[in-house]
This record gives C-alpha cells, sequence and structure tokens, in this order.
C-alpha cells in the first residue's frame, strides 16, 4: 500500500466530513487545519505501515503526556521551529536587527517581583557561585529604551526552577524577577548560579527523547521578556558557552550571539550583555503572545 491510498475518495470523504468542511456552522480555519493535520498523520501511518498496536500506543503516550507537553513541544524542535518562521516572516517584511530571539520554554511563571537598581534575584540558601549580569537594554538607534521591564528567570544549581520544582522547597519566586530599567537604560543583577536543565528522568519527555537515541539536557542558561512602550517585545535566553551542552541543547535555544561565556574568578563569574530591541510597528508587538503562563 502507498500514501496515495489517503487520496482514495473514501478517505478523502471522511477527512471532509471529520474536519466540518462540509456545513457552514464552525470556524473555516480551525477546520483547513484540522484537515490537513489529520491527513498528515494518516499519511504517516500508510507510510510507515503502523499497526494497530502501535497506533494505541502512540494515543496512550499522548494522554499520558499531557503535564509535559510543554516541554516535549521544544524537545522534538517545534517551538525553535517557530522562531525559525517568525524569523522568516521578519525578513519577508524586511526587518531585521536587534537581539535574536528564541524560545521562551514552558517555565515561566508571571507575577515576580518588580524591583529596581541592582537586583538580587536569589531568595533561597544555594551553595554555589555568584553570577552576575549587567549590560544595557537600547532601541536600534543605540537609545536608552525608557519604561523598559526585564523579566528574568533561571534554574538554581540542582537544575530545578521555583514553581516546578519537585522537592518543594524553593520559594515561589526564587530566581526570577521583573527590573525595572532606569533611564540610563542600564541592568544589573546577580543570583546564585544556575546549572543545566535536564527533563524529568524517567518522564514521558525523557523516554521519547531515549527513544529517538537523544538527551533531555540543556545547558545552563538564563532567560528574559523585554518589554517596553514603542519597542517589540523580545523573548530570548542567553546559554553559557563554555557548558557541555552549549553545542548540543535538546531544546534548539542556543542561536549565535546568544552564547556568552562567564567569566569565572573564583566563586564568581560575570557576564556583561546587551539587549537591542525593535521598535513595535503595530501596539500588538508591545505585549506578550497570548501564550497560557503559569502564575503564581
Ligand atoms: C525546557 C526546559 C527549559 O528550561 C527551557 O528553557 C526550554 C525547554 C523543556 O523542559 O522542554
Ligand atoms: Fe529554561
Amino acid at each position: 500500500m502507498t500514501e496515495d491510498f489517503v487520496q482514495t475518495p473514501e478517505v478523502q470523504a471522511l477527512l471532509d466530513r471529520a474536519s466540518g468542511v462540509e456545513s457552514d456552522a464552525g470556524d473555516a480555519r480551525l477546520k483547513a487545519i484540522t484537515r490537513d493535520l489529520v491527513e498528515a498523520i494518516m499519511k504517516a501511518i500508510v507510510k510507515h505501515d503502523v499497526s494497530e498496536s502501535e497506533f494505541w500506543a502512540a494515543i496512550k503516550y499522548f494522554q499520558d503526556s499531557g503535564d509535559e507537553f510543554g516541554l516535549i513541544v521544544p524537545g522534538v524542535g517545534l517551538e525553535h521551529f517557530m522562531d525559525l518562521v517568525m524569523d522568516a516572516r521578519d525578513a519577508e517584511a524586511g526587518r531585521s536587527g536587534g537581539t535574536p530571539r528564541t524560545i521562551e520554554g514552558p517555565l515561566y511563571v508571571a507575577g515576580a517581583p518588580l524591583v529596581e537598581g541592582e537586583a538580587n534575584l536569589t531568595d533561597d540558601a544555594d551553595d554555589t557561585d555568584t553570577l552576575y549580569m549587567n549590560g544595557r537594554v537600547a532601541g536600534p538607534d543605540g537609545e536608552p529604551v525608557e519604561g523598559a521591564i526585564l523579566h528574568v528567570w533561571h534554574a538554581n544549581s540542582k537544575g530545578f526552577y521555583s514553581h516546578f520544582d519537585p522537592t518543594g522547597t524553593q520559594s515561589p519566586f526564587n530566581n526570577r524577577r521583573r527590573i525595572r530599567i532606569g533611564p540610563d537604560g542600564r541592568y544589573a543583577f546577580h543570583s546564585r548560579m544556575p546549572s543545566g536543565y535536564s527533563v524529568p528522568p524517567g518522564g514521558p519527555t525523557d523516554r521519547f527523547m531515549k527513544a529517538l537515541g537523544r538527551h533531555g539536557n540543556r545547558p545552563a542558561h538564563v532567560h528574559f521578556f523585554v518589554e517596553a512602550p514603542g519597542y517589540r517585545t523580545l523573548t530570548t535566553q542567553i546559554n553559557f558557552g563554555d557548558d557541555p551542552f552549549a553545542g548540543d541543547d535538546f531544546a534548539f535555544a542556543t542561536r549565535e550571539g546568544l552564547l556568552p561565556v562567564p567569566n569565572r574568578q573564583g566563586d564568581s563569574a560575570y557576564i556583561a550583555f546587551d539587549f537591542e530591541l525593535q521598535r513595535a510597528e503595530v501596539s500588538d508587538e508591545e505585549h506578550f503572545s497570548a501564550r497560557v503562563r503559569a502564575e503564581a
């Protein structure tokens, strides 16, 4: 049997009816996307001669992995693919410049304390080095960006994020802050050094990655949103350029220009990093995407 089987009138009629394209009710865009997605699954089933047992194993996998869906999406490269799509759309629209975007990941929490000046991100004891990070938030002409807020979040030295820590031992906003940037556009913070992250051992993402002959590790990294009136909200992260996984990130978030090597001096490490924002062309771009995010 070949993929042509999916083109038979019977299967095509099934797709039309299943995706609602024969009815005027419902959402036309959703119908079209549903039809294409279901058809792509059908083609894969035929192409790879998927058995009934394999089919139900796959369905069970997705049913059981609900809580880790946000981890599987970066792991299979789809979250990075969205960055590539947004970059390509920008290029088509003649837009370029600024700090590269890279994935948000699944571990942001809204509502972190809003602080000013030299910020300390870490609330909990953590026996590791201290990270000092500073730099500027500027616009395309090098102008300091007024009214900017830098959202920053990272893991602790065990690779665990507050709010998502399986040991349940972290304060709600440990290693999470919103920093209000002053009129000179400069920011500075310090925190307990994050370690690399790995997906929960033995969980759905880990099992999937192992079955693909891959791993679920990320280099140590620090996440950012930068928002400011009149500018396009930036989603990005820096990954430590000297981490063993800097060249092999399971989530594909490492990008050129986002891999600073910390300057390690005794039990301190220093990173200087400047952010350059693009100007917003429509007010929608000043805001976050409508992704549903955790709150605390
Ligand atoms: C994942 C975890 C992260 O900390 C991150 O930044 C991106 C992805 C994950 O578990 O998929
Ligand atoms: Fe992360």
